[in-house]
């Protein structure tokens, strides 16, 4: 077994014993597919586990000797940008015969009232002006640290209200850049989103706006990307027989 336990969270040291039963008890599933997350109640706190499932024989040799498991990775990116995420508990890497198997990545749960899917998705969605306007500002943050999260998808942005304030946290941190991020960089991340033009037009004069940039340089360059985007996926869906809806 290999991990790490957050110093702050020194009562967690003992569920790393018990990881797997603690994980297989619990009837709270928050997502169930390639992984599988779920919400745990330990000593009084609430966590939230994310099982990542066991790579196939190859990724097996590669994680194990060359490249950091995405549970590992997980924790590791939570801690450097710990004010954007919910705060990271533990990585665990179960081994057997000297290969990774199952992993597990633990952090606490962040009671958010929705995604950003939720305005993106409903026109009639109240105040989503001001929800893009704080998506805006909490994104620009992200970009001026030097953070890019590369699945910067409406699943993986977690918003919550409090008063007329909203607080954002980023979570699905396994693929994370750490760089200075240039004027396309910075238009390409909102290309997951699978926002509407007009959506993504409010985005981007918020962000321009903050960023001081052309608000017509970034909606245009935002747009060719969504659209690059919507392309590709809704091509992959049509080689599968999917429907296809935007
Ligand atoms: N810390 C958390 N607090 C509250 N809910 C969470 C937390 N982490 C995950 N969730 C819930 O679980 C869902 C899925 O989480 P996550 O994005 O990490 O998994 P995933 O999308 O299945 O991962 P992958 O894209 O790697 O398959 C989120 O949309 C959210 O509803
Ligand atoms: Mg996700």
């Amino acid at each position: 077994m290999k991990y790490q336990v957050n110093p702050k969270f020194p009562g967690c040291s003992s569920l790393l014993a018990v990881i797997e039963t603690e994980f297989d008890r619990s009837k709270c599933i928050l997502q169930e597919g390639r992984n599988t997350i779920k919400k745990v109640q330990y000593k009084g706190t609430e966590l939230v586990v994310k099982s990542f499932k066991k790579p196939h024989f190859i990724n097996r040799i590669m994680y194990s000797f060359l490249r950091t498991s995405k549970a590992k990775r997980s924790y590791q990116y939570s801690l450097e940008i710990a004010n954007f995420v919910p705060e990271a508990i533990a990585f665990i890497e179960l081994h057997q015969n000297g290969l990774i198997a199952n992993s597990y990545f633990i952090c606490e749960h962040f009671d958010y009232d929705f995604t950003i899917r939720a305005p993106l998705t409903d026109n009639n969605y109240p105040e989503r002006e001001a929800i893009y306007k704080a998506f805006a500002k909490f994104t620009f943050e992200l970009h001026q640290q030097g953070i890019l999260h590369r699945d910067y998808s409406p699943g993986n942005i977690l918003i919550k209200q409090v008063g007329d304030r909203y607080i954002f946290k980023i979570i699905d941190l396994n693929r994370m850049d750490f760089k200075q991020l240039s004027f396309e960089d910075r238009m390409r991340n909102f290309a997951m989103l699978w926002a509407s033009d007009a959506d993504l037009n409010l985005i981007m004069l918020e962000y321009a706006k903050l960023a001081e940039f052309e608000p017509s340089k970034c909606q245009q360059l935002a747009q060719f990307y969504n659209h690059k985007n919507k392309r590709i996926k809704n091509f992959k869906k049509r080689l599968k027989g999917m429907p296809v809806n935007d």
